[in-house]
């Protein structure tokens, strides 16, 4: 059960998000009112008949619906409004940094110009008092060559992201699909992530590690199905990206009570807590927290380790990650200080 005192603590907890994909933040109204705006017809009539569309059996019937309604984003300032948005409800939930995802490929592909993509979300970011960076995904459904052109169109907007990351469909699409591009990458110096280990097998975890190299792992949840590569994530301190109202939507557990999130902490993991994509799973940040604490046996010094992972896992240099990391335990000393 979630007390008002730890719903508070939760809710007031500065803390950084680091599994949100941009696309997955556009809320039905939004959709609707670009739709209007852009001349885009939906396949839905109304708002409301959209958002009882949500009605996801696995993690494919939910990309179907995201992909469609990222169909309505055409001009840099739908971007600029969607990422404005995101932003504006993290910092609500006291989110000092966040890393976002965006997918170029699925705007790309509809003829929307690269750098109207990143020039939206990136001028959002610039103008919110968030801190905020971008992490470019690859589309793990496509072919590597599309990857690899995409990263071109991309080298010269170098400077506006920080690292690049792979979603979309896991099962089928291991991440050795995508050794050259995450190569060439990583020798242009960009951080590395991959989703893994959501849908698809803990074996999908272990090649992203050792021939990606990726420096974090998206989601990352069916690693306990593997002992030693759970000793593995431990020992090595890699972090998951852990999110906890997606993987019920999209039914990687049936119910929040079965969620190993517990179990992750118990076995030495540096597990956070994210939202994937908000508009879509029944909550941003903050509501994931709240589900969490609610269902399962977690209290006020499991919140503290959650706040501190978002910020050490985070891409964040010297002073800004220990700057933050200090926010935290200044937060948490007069949280619990004794009242006499
Ligand atoms: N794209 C957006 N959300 C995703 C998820 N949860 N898994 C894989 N690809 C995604
Ligand atoms: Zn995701």
């Amino acid at each position: 059960m979630l007390t008002e005192q730890m719903r508070n603590i939760l809710q007031q907890m500065p803390k950084a998000e680091l599994h949100i994909h941009i696309e997955g933040s556009l809320e039905p109204e939004l959709i609707f009112a670009l739709a209007q705006r852009n001349g885009v017809s939906l396949a839905y009539a109304s708002v409301d008949e959209l958002r009882k569309a949500y009605d996801f059996t696995d993690l494919q019937s939910f990309l179907d619906i995201y992909y469609a309604g990222a169909s309505v984003l055409l001009k840099e300032q739908d971007f600029y409004d969607m990422t404005a948005a995101y932003l504006a409800r993290a910092q609500a939930d006291n989110v000092r940094h966040a890393e976002i995802f965006f997918d170029p490929q699925t705007h790309t592909a509809r003829g929307v110009p690269f750098e109207t993509v990143i020039n939206g979300i990136w001028r959002a970011c610039q103008d919110s008092p968030v801190s905020a960076t971008l992490i470019m995904c690859f589309l793990r459904h496509l072919p590597e060559d599309e990857a690899l052109a995409t990263l071109d169109e991309a080298l010269p907007f170098r400077d506006k992201f920080i690292g690049v990351g792979l979603d979309s469909s896991e099962r089928g699409h291991p991440p050795e699909k995508f050794c050259r591009v995450f190569e060439r990458c990583r020798q242009l110096g960009l951080h590395l992530v991959a989703h893994a280990g959501e849908e698809g097998p803990p074996a999908y975890i272990e090649t992203a590690l050792d021939l990606l190299n990726v420096e974090r792992i998206d989601h990352g949840v069916r690693c306990l199905e593997d002992a030693d590569l759970t000793a593995r994530l431990a020992r090595e301190q890699v972090a998951l990206t852990v999110c906890p109202l997606s993987n019920i939507k999209l039914r990687v557990f049936d119910k929040m009570d079965d969620h190993n999130l517990m179990r992750l902490l118990d076995a030495g993991l540096v597990v956070t807590i994210n939202s994937d994509d908000p508009a879509y799973f029944g909550g941003y940040i903050n509501e994931n927290f709240f589900s969490t604490f609610d269902s399962l046996p977690l209290g006020v010094e499991h919140a503290r380790t959650l706040a501190r992972n978002s910020f050490s896992a985070a891409f964040l240099e010297g002073e800004a990650k220990r700057g933050y990391l200090n926010e935290v335990d200044r937060f948490f000393q007069q949280a619990t200080a004794t009242k006499d």
